[in-house]
Formats: C-alpha cells, structure tokens, sequence
C-alpha cells in the first residue's frame, strides 16, 4: 500500500496570530492531491507547517506511521519531502549544476547526490548541454526543469508545490500540469496548492478547499458538479 502523508487537525501562524485553524488532510503516493482556496486562506501556511517551515501549534503531521511533527526542514527532507517554492525558486545568477546542487545540500551522502544528479540531467539534454550555464539565461520552460529536477534530487516520495504555475504563460502551465503528471508517473506523491483551477482539475485525484483557515471541502475531482459548485465551495460557502 502506498503510503499517505496525513495533517491532522492543524493549528498554526504567525507569531500569535493563529491562521490555520484545525486543518486535516491527505495525501497518497503516486497522487495528485490538491489544495484551492482563496487568496490569504492559508494554503502556503499549510504546506510551511508540513515542509517543516513553520512551527505546529497543535495537530500532527504524519508519514505513514512516522511522526513529523516539529521536525525541521532538513529532517522533513530526510524523509523523502520536499518543498518547491512559489515560481520554482531557481536562483538565477547560479548555474544549472548551482541550482541541482541545491536540491541535496541537506544530504549527508554527497557521492549519492553527485550520482543523482547526474542521472536526473541525463533525463533533460537541453540542461544537460548547458549545465555550467547560469539558470537566468534559460528559457522559462528550462527553469522549471531545472526546478523540478532539483526537487527529485533527494528522491522524495512527496513534493509540495506552492503554486508552481503562478504568472507562466498558458503554454507554460500546460507544461507544468504535465511535469506534475511525471512526478506522478514516478510514483511521487504531489500537494500541490494552484490558483489555475482549471487547470490542475483534470490532473488532480484528491482535492481540498480552504477558506478563512478552515477547510471547506474534501474529495475528489468527480465530487465536484460544476462550475458553480467549485465556486461556491471556493468562497467558502456550504457544499
Ligand atoms: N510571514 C507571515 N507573517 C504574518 N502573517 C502572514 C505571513 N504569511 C502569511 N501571513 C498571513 O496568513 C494568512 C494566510 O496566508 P497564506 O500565505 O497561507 O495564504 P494563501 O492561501 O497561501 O494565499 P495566496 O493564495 O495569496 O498565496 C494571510 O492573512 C497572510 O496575510
Ligand atoms: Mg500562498
């Protein structure tokens, strides 16, 4: 059985203003989970807390059996998560190989993070041509190569997406849905929170909504009826 990355009643912020008030959810190896929800209902908050960024206040994050809970970044990574910044987070002025490295650096094994690379960049020939040149100069597509490859780095079972698609051209969230897609085929569990709804819909298979901190809904792509439905879900109505 795959193994699921659970939240469980979620209780979290910022200094003492609590945010996120008792969030539980899901997610499976080798799916797509996504979280939708309104500017400032605490998504990013959310996966902070599950990517080891933000303090848990109450409530547990779990990995199968193993707790997670008040783990730090660089242990949450050790156990096979890890976090895709808003945009991708590639540093422009580093180089490909730079920015791959990145991906590892809480790694103790660094032979085995040089042979991961090596075998990730195999994967991608346009990176693989310009590994010494600095990631500003590529394409808007080859960075988010670049990003999705630094974050198969640590080979984790799950990745959390902070709105990968956010300010690309159409063509280019296409191309992300169908990066999110491999990281699927790879067996990779995905939380990926987008504001792209129509986009990531069709890719997704469990999907929840937050609104005010709280979520509002949890299911899958087929509990949604219609438009009107996931909108009225969306601004945090009742189902
Ligand atoms: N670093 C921070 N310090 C204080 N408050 C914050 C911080 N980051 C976010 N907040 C507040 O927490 C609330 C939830 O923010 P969060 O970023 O989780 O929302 P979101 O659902 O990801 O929104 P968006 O769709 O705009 O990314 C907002 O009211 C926001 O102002
Ligand atoms: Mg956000």
């Amino acid at each position: 059985m795959s193994t699921e990355l659970s939240v469980t009643d979620l209780v979290t912020g910022y200094g003492k203003q609590e945010i996120v008030h008792g969030v539980s959810m899901a997610a499976r190896e080798g799916e797509i989970t996504c979280v939708f929800g309104p500017n400032g209902s605490g998504k990013s908050t959310v996966v902070k807390a599950i990517a080891g960024l933000l303090p848990v206040w109450r409530g547990r994050l779990q990995l199968g059996e193993r707790e997670l809970t008040g783990l730090p970044v660089h242990e949450v990574v050790r156990h096979g998560i890890v976090m895709m910044p808003q945009g991708g987070g590639v540093f422009p002025r580093f180089t490909v190989m730079e920015n791959l490295r990145m991906g590892g650096y809480s790694l103790r094994d660094t032979a085995w993070v040089a042979q991961r690379i090596e075998a990730l960049i195999d994967e991608y020939p346009s990176l693989q041509r310009r590994r010494h040149v600095a990631a500003g100069s590529l394409s808007g597509g080859e960075q988010m190569m670049v990003a999705f490859a630094r974050a198969l780095v640590p080979d984790p079972t799950f990745v959390l997406l902070d709105e990968p698609s956010a300010g690309l051209s159409p063509a280019l969230v296409s191309e992300t849905m169908a990066r999110v897609e491999g990281l699927r085929e790879r067996g990779v569990g995905v939380v990926m929170i987008e504001q792209n709804i129509r986009e990531a819909l069709p890719v997704a298979d469990r999907l929840y909504i937050l609104a005010g901190g709280q979520r509002k809904f949890a299911g899958t792509p087929a509990d949604i009826h219609d438009d009107r439905h996931l909108m009225t879900l969306y601004m945090g109505g009742a189902a």
